[in-house]
């Protein structure tokens, strides 16, 4: 029988307490399908050399985890990881800070994941590595001779080759890419940027008719797999979770004003603090909404050790204390801004009680709190998405109202028309929405990716190993 063996950078064991990303739930769904192992860095770092995995099974899904040396995993997953592809894959190159040292760290990485990962291998296995953490570990496996199937699907959006050539070692990148038999993106920009990638390394003929890129006597599968939702696990839990008390609580507290929502992890690149600007210029506009709406924005913490997100963590403080400190009133907070984080469901119960959801980032892969909000509403009564049309899911989910997130006007009025919107529009706009999200749920990402790993198999498209 094959197995799929996905490889992160980070695990999240089954938990109730936190809400997993769009990735783990992505993975996650994948393993529940087929059984499979998933292994990656287990969250914790140590001073010796990383032991063999630690493996934990559960409800079919075999969990491999390796500690990382903390020194070396600053390098990577800060330095490398976060301070240079992340930056310069979401197009802010300013904010990039490359280093040779943190390269190093990042290659070495690789070579650990690899090294451990082997002994774990299984004959018929097929491996999908996911995101930019681990772009090298293809050619890492391919190296130690693994001959399996591979696969790589990147989270984050791609950039152009222009973008791209701003890294020292852009080359390697790409090529490290080619080392899997399948890459996928999350929307077509994403593609065509790695074919401009493809197209400036190895010239025009290695992009063939058929879509496919050849290389020497390597093809490889590069494609669009934009991640979906589990549309009827999100609607349930909305729904059940709006009678529980923590959702109760906050509902009750809005006295009856309307509710704006929105949830972001802590990321300059979620366009928080353009946000915010955008609706302290909606109550200078609009000033008959004052005292009328709410605005709840969750932004838990992440990557704290990243001097950027600091600074935005900062930035934001400040933001949200000025148009509290200029519009709130003894009975009213205009922005409540919480840095925590709630259990999945939860967070469900209070995007659908929202009239309103705030998705509008400068940049994003795609972003699911956008797939969410939609999925969670009530669909006799559905709340408006406000979306930026940088983000991936604005592709599919042309029917929410797009906006410029850096048009702090635009948003402003994004926002009044969200709030006075007829129900037929709102239920029309809603509907559409959701056939595209049914049509592209979760299961169909999975399915799609898999079975294009799988067609690698086949001995017409098999392609000879390293
Ligand atoms: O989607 C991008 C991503 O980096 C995922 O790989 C990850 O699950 C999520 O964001 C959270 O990031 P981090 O693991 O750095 O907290």
């Amino acid at each position: 029988m094959t197995r799929l063996v996905c490889v992160s950078n980070r695990i999240s064991l089954p938990r109730k307490s936190a809400a997993p990303g769009g990735l783990a739930v992505g993975i996650l769904s994948a393993l529940k399908r087929t059984g499979g192992l998933w292994f990656g860095w287990g969250g914790e770092t140590i001073e010796t050399e990383p032991a063999d995995p630690d493996i934990h099974i559960r409800e079919g899904v075999t969990y491999a985890t390796i500690d990382l040396r903390r020194a070396e995993f600053e390098l990577y997953y800060n330095g490398y990881s976060n301070d240079v592809l992340w930056p310069l894959f979401h197009y802010f190159s300013k904010g990039m800070r490359y280093s040779n040292e943190q390269r190093e760290a990042y290659e070495n990485v690789n070579r650990i994941f690899a090294q451990k990962l082997l002994p774990l291998l299984q004959p018929r296995d097929l491996i999908w590595v996911h995101d930019y953490h681990l772009i090298p570990l293809g050619r890492r496996l391919r190296e130690l001779g693994v001959q399996r199937p591979m696969g790589f699907f990147l989270h984050i959006p791609f950039p152009n080759i222009e973008m791209l050539r701003v890294l020292p070692c852009y080359s390697e990148l790409l090529r490290d890419l080619t080392s899997y038999d399948v890459v996928g993106f999350q929307t077509h920009n994403d593609l065509r940027s790695f074919h401009s990638g493809i197209e400036h390394l190895f010239g025009a003929d290695a992009l063939r008719p058929d879509g496919r890129i050849r290389i020497g006597d390597r093809t490889i599968r590069a494609e669009v797999f934009p991640i979906g939702i589990d549309v009827a696990a999100v609607e349930s839990e909305g729904l059940e979770a709006s009678a529980t008390d923590v959702v109760r609580r906050m509902t009750d507290s809005l006295v009856g004003r309307s509710l704006m929502m929105g949830v972001d992890r802590l990321d300059y690149s979620k366009g928080l603090v353009e946000r915010f600007s955008a609706y302290q210029q909606f109550l200078e506009t609009h000033p008959e909404n004052l005292g009328r709406i709410t605005y709840i924005q969750i932004a838990p913490l992440s990557r704290t050790d990243v001097r950027a997100y600091a600074e935005i963590r900062q930035a934001l403080e400040q933001a949200a204390g000025r148009t509290n400190g200029r519009f709130a009133d003894t009975d009213w907070t205009p922005i409540r801004y919480l840095n925590r984080n709630f259990p999945h469901a939860t967070l469900m119960g209070f995007l659908r009680a929202a009239k309103v959801g705030l998705v509008t980032p400068l940049r994003d892969g795609m972003n699911l709190v956008a797939k969410e909000f939609v999925a969670a509403q009530d669909p006799a009564d559905p709340g408006v998405l406000i979306l930026s049309n940088l983000a991936g899911a604005a592709r599919e989910l042309s029917s929410a109202l797009l906006v410029n997130p850096y048009d702090v006007r635009g948003v402003s009025h994004a926002i009044q028309a969200a709030l006075s919107m007829p129900l037929n529009e709102r239920r029309e706009r809603h509907a559409d929405m959701m056939k595209v999200l049914r049509r592209n749920d979760i299961a169909a990402w999975t399915r799609r990716f898999m079975e294009a790993l799988e067609q690698t198999q086949a001995p017409e498209s098999r392609v000879r190993a390293i």
